[in-house]
């Protein structure tokens, strides 16, 4: 791999070009998806110390696949003087993901550069290379995340506070600088967090007892493994609906996000061929038949010490009886028995939804790191 330290003058360095979309992620073609893995695992170490959170090719290669809901580019930085890339000359990625379905006018973008040619021009390579994406797809809004490995305390020179108002993010991080160099504005923080598993059995039973007795038997667990039953599918789609307005979302420009069965199906199918499984715990109102609200989180089938959170919500008129706790609480306990190796679990949440942060604190996550969340209207 050439390596750069500085943005020489002259012609580009570096060459953006879409990753090739393979027919599996053992095809030669695959090769900018290893590049964009190594990436990920290389600024994951750099970032937080660990590899958990590093994306493999295969999850790369499962989200290419889905293209009905979003239009999906993964885009690889090269050197520009090497015409025939392989994977180690990848040294910098982005995924752009266009909405098809709603939020139209917005694209999502993460960029991700290995640390050892950081400053040398990659990184805005593909920030300009997706948002010239993004406004050939006809979007107007630019939506792209940074990750940081700690937040700065209070009065630290340096540290930005987002519009929300809650949260730091150092301005002088690498992905921070990026950001404001490209003229977007910090939305959000959300503050990343890391279970330590497992939690000690009496205290998640006496957690779990305290929300029961406050549920009471109006409400009871349900729970599934990597095939919702039939019956549940529409009310799960109906709670994915709902996560996309409920979440705080500060002054991010994002609409209402609609699931449909066929979505939750095709959701399963693609968790399944990026290599996960995953665990939902659902709360029932039993009186109505309905699910209030629900849990799930991923797993990486052939690596067991990390979790991934993913959604938890519990719908407005079911608000306030501990469901929360109660379904994280009983899903941890069931992991326990699914998954006695797993190790840590990983979560994000935005600093100003204490609600879900209590619970988390509750439960024993401790803050591990924190992620900016940048938007940019294009001219
Ligand atoms: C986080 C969440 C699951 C917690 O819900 P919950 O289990 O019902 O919360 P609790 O029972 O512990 O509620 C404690 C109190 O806070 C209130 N409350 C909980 N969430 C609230 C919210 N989002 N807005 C306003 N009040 C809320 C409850 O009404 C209750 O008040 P009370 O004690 O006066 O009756 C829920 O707020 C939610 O679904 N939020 C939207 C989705 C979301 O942000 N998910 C997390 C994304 S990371």
């Amino acid at each position: 791999m050439t390596q750069r330290s500085s943005a020489p003058a002259g012609p580009a360095p570096w060459r953006v070009l879409p990753a090739p979309v393979p027919p599996s992620p053992d095809h030669r073609d695959a090769w900018a998806l290893h590049g964009s893995a190594a990436v990920s695992r290389e600024a994951d170490l750099d970032t937080y110390g660990h590899d958990d959170l590093a994306l493999t090719a295969q999850y790369l290669w499962a989200k290419l696949q889905e293209q009905d809901y979003a239009r999906r580019v993964r885009l690889v930085a090269v050197p520009a003087d090497v015409p025939d890339p392989g994977p180690d000359d990848v040294v910098g990625s982005a995924s752009v993901v266009l909405p098809r379905r709603s939020n139209h006018h917005v694209a999502h973008v993460a960029v991700a550069v290995r640390p050892a040619v950081r400053d040398g021009g990659s990184g805005s390579a593909l920030v300009e290379a997706a948002e010239a994406i993004a406004t050939a797809g006809g979007r107007s809004t630019v939506i792209l995340e940074s990750e940081h490995g700690g937040e700065p305390a209070e009065g630290t020179p340096g540290a930005m506070e987002p519009a929300s108002g809650a949260g730091r993010i150092a301005a002088d991080d690498p992905g921070a600088a990026l950001c404001l160099k490209h003229g977007y504005a910090l939305e959000q923080a959300a503050r990343y967090s890391v279970l330590t598993l497992p939690v000690p059995p009496d205290r998640l039973a006496g957690l779990r007892a305290a929300a029961t007795e406050r549920a009471g038997a109006d409400y009871r667990l349900v729970t599934w493994q990597d095939r919702a039953p039939q019956r549940w599918v529409d009310d799960w789609a109906r709670l994915e609906t709902r996560m996309s307005t409920d979440e705080p979302q500060a002054g991010l420009d994002l609409e209402e996000d609609p699931w449909d069965a066929d979505r939750l199906r095709r959701y399963e199918q693609d968790i399944a061929a990026s290599g996960h499984t995953y665990l939902l715990v659902a709360a029932e109102h039993v009186p109505t038949g309905t699910l209030a609200g629900f849990t799930m989180v991923q797993l990486q089938v052939d690596r067991p010490a990390p979790v991934f959170q993913e959604d938890t919500i519990v719908v407005g008129e079911h608000r306030g009886h501990r469901l929360g706790l109660l379904m994280k609480a009983g899903l941890l306990e069931r992991l326990r028995e699914l998954r006695p190796e797993a190790r840590r679990v990983h979560t994000w949440n935005a600093e100003e939804n204490a609600f879900m942060l209590g619970i988390n604190v509750a439960l024993g996550f401790r803050p591990a790191g924190v992620a900016g969340v940048w938007q940019k209207r294009l001219a």
